[in-house]
């Protein structure tokens, strides 16, 4: 890998991924930051205007996240994480820029019984999926060639509002607490997939076997943690994990069934992911989830 100055260009520099990025980013990069409310994603004047500071790589961590917000908000959903990578993808391919590019397991249908490949067909159940999925459509379309698109799910990580959190917060408030444990998929650190970002970054810098047949890195990727577990399994382990830290009041952890709990947006019954794409290309292992659990509270409790 070569050490060249980079520099990269951070949209929605101030989310609960984008934190772990700059927590993250090797001192081969420069960064610059972008968030509402001074730059905003659908915004086309602002988005080309990206290309007078010559960025290496545009980073997109901004999105519309409120996944069942967007059942009511279909337009801006759409807008957002639809038409937005859109723009970011245009604007990547005037300058030749490589554009990494954030999504979801939601995208997916959820009725595998084994981990989604890359290649599975997409088929979201929630305006969420269709919004995060017309975001990859339109940087398919736009034929920018220097992409990566990476699928992840159930983030958590510190100074964002996630699943974490929510369960350590009613784990001080309450004795009970009830679960969905019929939708599995994998919990995902976002220091882990910050990592794995730079990871694939750093694959594009490797050199190539054959300089006349360079294999190119770029595509859709998946990355998730290592593993896989119901919500109600994370929760039980975010609580027997949280308890080396401070006491809870929660006594009992009850697995309910997703009715028992009726959101506005429908959810994948099943949404692991393989990364055996990711794990080919960097020659990098992937961390199991309740290691990463474990790494995270450690972190949390500095
Ligand atoms: N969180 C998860 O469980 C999860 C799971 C799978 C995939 N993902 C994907 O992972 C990525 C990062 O998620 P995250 O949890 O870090 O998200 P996040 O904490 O909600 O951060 C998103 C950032 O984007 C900003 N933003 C929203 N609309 C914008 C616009 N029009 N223009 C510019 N910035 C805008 C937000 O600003 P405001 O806060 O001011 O709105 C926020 O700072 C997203 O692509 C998400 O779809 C997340």
């Amino acid at each position: 890998m070569t050490s060249a100055m980079r520099k990269l260009t951070l949209i929605g520099a101030n989310g609960m991924l984008a934190k772990a990025i700059k927590k993250l980013t090797p001192a081969n990069y420069h960064i610059q930051f972008y968030d509402l409310p001074d730059f905003d994603i659908t915004d086309r004047a602002q988005v080309l205007a990206l290309q007078d500071s010559a960025p290496d790589i545009i980073l997109n961590c901004a999105a519309y996240t409120q996944v069942d917000g967007c059942e009511s908000h279909r337009e801006l959903a759409m807008r957002v994480n639809g038409e937005g990578p859109g723009l970011l993808a245009e604007v990547a391919k005037d300058i030749d820029a490589v554009l990494v590019h954030v999504s979801t397991d939601f995208v997916f249908a959820g009725d595998k019984k084994e981990p989604y490949r890359e290649d599975d067909p997409t088929g979201p159940l929630s305006v969420y999926g269709q919004s995060k999925l017309l975001g990859e459509q339109r940087i398919l379309q736009s034929g920018l060639e220097k992409y990566f698109i990476v699928r992840t799910s159930w983030l958590y990580g510190q100074g964002g509002n996630n699943f974490v959190e929510t369960m350590i917060r009613l784990a001080r408030e309450r004795t009970e607490l009830k679960v969905v444990d019929d939708q599995r998929g994998t919990p995902t650190w976002t220091d882990d997939l910050a990592e794995a970002i730079f990871k694939l970054l750093a694959v594009v810098d490797a050199p190539h076997p054959s300089p006349l047949t360079p294999p190119s890195p770029y595509g859709i990727y998946h990355f998730s943690n290592e593993g896989e577990c119901s919500w109600y399994q994370f929760a039980a382990e975010i609580i027997d994990q949280a308890r080396n830290f401070e006491s809870l009041q929660v006594e009992n952890i009850l697995p309910i069934p997703t009715e028992g709990y009726p959101l506005p947006a429908q959810r994948p019954k099943y949404s692991v992911m393989s990364k055996e794409k990711y794990k080919a290309a960097t020659g990098m292992q992937v961390r199991d989830w309740r290691e990463s659990l474990r790494n995270y509270f450690l972190e949390r409790g500095k």
